[in-house]
C-alpha cells in the first residue's frame, strides 16, 4: 500500500508506543515505525503481551499493528525510510559526573542525534517528543548538521504532556497540543507539517505553537507547577493532622475558588513516576546554572515535601502501632505510582517498602498490574517481602494495611471479611485517602488516613 508518510519513533517506551499507536489509528494513511534497542520490549509490542499497561491501549494497537503501525529494531533503515522522526528516548536523571542526582542524562539522546545523522540521505524533520532541558534543540541541531552532507534537518519540540493511567484519553483528546519550532521560513514550514498530522483528529485551537525554546521550557514548567500542587496540598495535610482540620474539606474549600480550581488536591503520600521529581531536578540544575538561586531554592522544596511526606507516613505507621514493627505483617495495598498503570517508576512504594523493611516488618505487596515491575524495584531490598495477587489473600494474617496506590478495586473491597482475616489490633493507614474511614473504624479497624484525624479504639 501507497502511504501519503512516513513517520518514525526511535523509543517504544510509555510515550513512544501509545503515541505512535494513537498517530497510527487516526491517520491511517500514514506508515507508522517505532524502533528500539531493547529486541524485548520490541517483542513485547508485536504480541499479546504488551510492554505497558493502559487502559484502551490493547484495542487500539490491536486494531493498526500491521496495517499502518510496525515495531522493529531497524534502526538505520527506519530512519533511512521517514520523513518525520520523533524521538522519545529516556533522559532520566544523571547518577554520574557533573549535575549527578539534578541534571538530564542526555546520553541516549544525543546517541540517538548521532544515528539520524549517519543514517539519513534525506531531508528530515526530527521531532522532540522526550522532555529535554531547554536549548536542547540547538545541540541537536549541531550534532546533526555537523557532517555538513547537504542533508537538511528540521528539528522541531513537540512535548508529551498524556498521564500514564489515562494516556489513550489524554492522546485522543488532550488539552493542548504543543509545537515549538524556529521561526525561520524552513522551521516554520516543518512546525506546519507536524500540525497537518495532528489536525487529523485534534481542532485547530488545541493545536498551539511557539518558539522552539518556550516549547522545551514549558513541558518542564507543566510538570513543576503539577507537582507543586501535590506538595502544596501535601504540606497542608501536616498541619491538618496537628489541628484536627480535615484535609479533603480545606482542599474542597480552597478548590471551588475558579482561580485554583478543584483538580491534583487530593493530599496522599506523594507523586511518583518517571517525570516529577526528574523534571523539577532538571528545572532546579537549569536554575542554578543560570545563577537563578533563589528560583532553584523555591522548586527544590517541591521535592524536599514530598520526602518529608513519605517519611512522615512511615513515623506515623511507626508512632501508631506502638513503636515498632519488627515481625509485623504489613500489606501494601497497590505498588504501580498511581491507579490504572503498572509503572513503579519514583513510586512513593519504593521508598516506602524499603524504611518498612528496615524497620524489619515483613511486607506482602498486592496490586492489580504492578507485582513484576514491583519484584524488580525492590529486589536489592533484603528482607521478608511476598507478593500475594489477590488482596484478600495478602490481608490475611497482617496487623496493617497501608494503601500505596489509588485503585478503585480497593474501595469495593469487602472489609468485614478482611477484618476477620487480620491479626488484632487490625490498622489501616490510608495513604491515598479512598477509603470510607468511618465504615472502616465501625468494623473495627483503627483508620490512619492522611490530613485527617485519626480514629481509634485505643
Ligand atoms: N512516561 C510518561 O508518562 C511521560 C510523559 C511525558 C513525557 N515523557 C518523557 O518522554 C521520554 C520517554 O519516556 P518513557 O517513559 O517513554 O521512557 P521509557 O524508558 O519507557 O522508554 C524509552 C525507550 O527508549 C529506548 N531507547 C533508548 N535509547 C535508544 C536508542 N539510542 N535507540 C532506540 N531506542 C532507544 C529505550 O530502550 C526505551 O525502550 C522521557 O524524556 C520522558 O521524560 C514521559
Amino acid at each position: 500500500m501507497n502511504f501519503k508518510k512516513t513517520i518514525l519513533c526511535i523509543g517504544a517506551g510509555y510515550v513512544g508506543g501509545p503515541t505512535m499507536a494513537m498517530i497510527a489509528y487516526k491517520c491511517p494513511q500514514y506508515k507508522v515505525t517505532v524502533v528500539d534497542i531493547n529486541p524485548e520490549r520490541i517483542a513485547r509490542w508485536n504480541s499479546d503481551d504488551l510492554p505497558i499497561y493502559e487502559p484502551g491501549l490493547d484495542e487500539i494497537v490491536k486494531t493498526v499493528r500491521g496495517r499502518n503501525l510496525f515495531f522493529n529494531t531497524d534502526i538505520e533503515k527506519g530512519i533511512k525510510e521517514s520523513e518525520i522522526i520523533f524521538v522519545s528516548v529516556n533522559t532520566p536523571t544523571k547518577t554520574y559526573g557533573t549535575g549527578a542526582g539534578m541534571a538530564a542524562d542526555l546520553q541516549y539522546w544525543e546517541k540517538t542525534a548521532r544515528q539520524i545523522r549517519e543514517s539519513a540521505e534525506s531531508h528530515k524533520i526530527v521531532v522532540e517528543k522526550s522532555t529535554l532541558p531547554v536549548k536542547t534543540a540547538l545541540a541537536m541541531e549541531r550534532i546533526l548538521t555537523s557532517m555538513n552532507n547537504g542533508i537538511r534537518f528540521d528539528v522541531l519540540s513537540n512535548p508529551e504532556f498524556l498521564a500514564e493511567g489515562s494516556a489513550v484519553k489524554d492522546l485522543e483528546d488532550p488539552d493542548r497540543i504543543l509545537i515549538g519550532s524556529r521561526e525561520t521560513p524552513e522551521g516554520l514550514k516543518a512546525r506546519d507539517e507536524l500540525v497537518k498530522i495532528y489536525a487529523n483528529w485534534v481542532s485547530e485551537e488545541r493545536i498551539i505553537t511557539s518558539n522552539i525554546w518556550s516549547s522545551e521550557l514549558s513541558k518542564l514548567v507543566s510538570n513543576a507547577f503539577l507537582a507543586q500542587r501535590i506538595s502544596s496540598i501535601n504540606s497542608i495535610s501536616a498541619l491538618c493532622e496537628k489541628t484536627d482540620a480535615d484535609i479533603t474539606e480545606v482542599s474542597r474549600a480552597v478548590g471551588m475558588d475558579s482561580r485554583v480550581g478543584n483538580k491534583f488536591l487530593n493530599a496522599g503520600i506523594g507523586f511518583g513516576g518517571s517525570c516529577f521529581k526528574k523534571d523539577i531536578l532538571n528545572l532546579v540544575y537549569i536554575c542554578r546554572f543560570q545563577g537563578l538561586d533563589e528560583m532553584a531554592d523555591y522548586w527544590e522544596g517541591v521535592v524536599k515535601i514530598n520526602d518529608y511526606q513519605k517519611e512522615r507516613f512511615i513515623l506515623n505507621m511507626l508512632s501508631a502501632m506502638f513503636n515498632t514493627l519488627a515481625g509485623k505483617r504489613i500489606c501494601l495495598f497497590g505498588f504501580a505510582f498511581k491507579a490504572n498503570t503498572g509503572d513503579t517508576r519514583e513510586s512513593p512504594a519504593i521508598l516506602i517498602a524499603g524504611r518498612l523493611v528496615e524497620e524489619k516488618a515483613d511486607l506482602i505487596i498486592t496490586d492489580p498490574q504492578a507485582l513484576k515491575n514491583a519484584m524488580t524495584a525492590l529486589s536489592d531490598i533484603n528482607g521478608q517481602i511476598n507478593y500475594v495477587e489477590d488482596p484478600y489473600d495478602a490481608a490475611a494474617g497482617c496487623d496493617a494495611i497501608a494503601v500505596m496506590t489509588e485503585w478503585d478495586m480497593y474501595a469495593g473491597l469487602d472489609f468485614e471479611k478482611i477484618y476477620k482475616s487480620m491479626t488484632k489490633p487490625a490498622f489501616i493507614f490510608d495513604g491515598r485517602n479512598i477509603l470510607d474511614h468511618e465504615k472502616l473504624f465501625e468494623i473495627g479497624f483503627n483508620v490512619y488516613p492522611i490530613g485527617k484525624p485519626a480514629l481509634t479504639h485505643f
